[in-house]
């Protein structure tokens, strides 16, 4: 694909940096990513000391190409992961595999299994061509902050860092990658979702057709699935009537009803489509943190299926308190 000179000398120099130890900041589908070669462990403790992330937190490996899956993982590429990566690779899905002795235990805390994705954009994919080898790359905000969207987003996160940020535009999708495990064999065969994400439930089942779906969302086995996260700096409320029917001043009252003393609120809505309410969200709750409020409300979801079920999940971890009214 042909970049801009802009773009060409951008990817150039996060590929030096990549080169050099560094971690840089860069565009993805889902959400910005916060970058490190595999094989540098310099980078990987950056990666962890920047994001102000735990080490028992693993990291998602990105490759470019199907064919660096081999090295990094000791298990066999059966006919479902190829059938997942045909169908969904460039793509926001994320597989757990058996790891191989190349993966440091740094990205995997420990763990004996590796996340690989192989992310759908241009420049995230053209950086790690470049490079020769897979990256390291969790979300670039902090731990348990907001996901950046945009590259606006990762310098204000990592503001005073001197951090390298290759600007793609706005993410299109805006809601971190689906996380799946494959459990069992054969006919008892099925598949853990450990993080909902664009590709739903449905779309599993329709390629693979007959496959059990198991929800994992409060699982251990997931490290980074913590009570809160995504969490904007102001606190959030969801509450369960559409908005335009509540006033503000019943929101106050009901604020100082739970012994609260907000006094401007701000109220957000979502978007009727699931996509572009996807697409939002964050850089909704970023904006909101940066305006002259106390407190955000936003609407419950008007259903936990399909994309709205990862909609849902992140709000709910986003979220100081969920609010019925009456
Ligand atoms: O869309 C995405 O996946 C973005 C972009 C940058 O690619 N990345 C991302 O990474 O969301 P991060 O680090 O913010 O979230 C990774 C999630 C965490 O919840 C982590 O616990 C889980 O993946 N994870 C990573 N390795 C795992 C493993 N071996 N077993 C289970 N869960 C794992
Ligand atoms: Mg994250």
């Amino acid at each position: 694909m042909p970049f801009s000179e802009k773009h060409t000398f951008a990817i150039e120099q996060a590929v030096e940096l990549l080169n050099r130890d560094q971690v840089v900041g860069l565009p993805t589908e889902t959400v910005y990513g916060l970058a490190g070669a595999i094989d540098s462990k310099i980078a990987l403790r950056k990666i962890f000391t920047l994001k102000e992330r735990p080490f028992f937190d693993p990291l998602i490996v990105h490759i470019s190409d199907f064919s660096q899956i081999e090295p990094l993982i000791n298990c066999n590429v059966d006919h479902m992961i190829r059938t997942l990566a045909q169908k969904f690779w460039p793509g926001p899905l994320t597989i757990i595999f058996y790891k191989s002795d190349l993966v440091n235990p740094l990205i995997t805390s420990g763990l004996e299994t590796v996340a690989i994705r192989i992310p759908n954009h241009p420049i995230a994919l053209e950086v790690i061509r470049r490079l020769g080898k897979p990256i390291a790359m969790p979300s670039a905000n902090k731990f348990s902050k907001t996901s950046p969207t945009s590259a606006e987003h990762v310098i204000e996160s990592f503001r005073g860092s001197d951090l390298f940020v290759l600007d793609g535009g706005a993410s299109k999708i805006g809601l971190e990658s689906t996380v799946i495990r494959i459990k069992g064999k054969d006919k008892d065969v099925n598949i853990e979702i450990l993080r909902p994400g664009f590709i739903t439930k449905d779309d599993i089942h329709q390629a693979i057709p007959g496959i059990k779906t198991i929800n994992y969302l409060n699982s251990i086995s997931s490290p980074g699935n913590i009570e809160h996260h995504y969490m904007p700096e102001k606190p959030l409320i969801i509450v369960d009537q559409h908005i335009s029917k509540i006033s503000p001043e019943f929101l106050t009252q009901t604020c100082s009803r739970l012994n609260t003393s907000f006094s401007k609120p701000m109220f957000l809505t979502l978007n009727q489509n699931p996509q572009i309410a996807a697409r939002e969200l964050y850089s909704k709750l970023r904006d909101a943190d940066n305006l002259d409020i106390d407190v955000i409300f936003i609407p419950k979801p008007p259903s936990q299926e399909g994309l709205w079920a990862a909609i849902w999940d992140r709000l709910n971890k986003a979220k100081t308190l969920n609010l019925t009214l009456p």
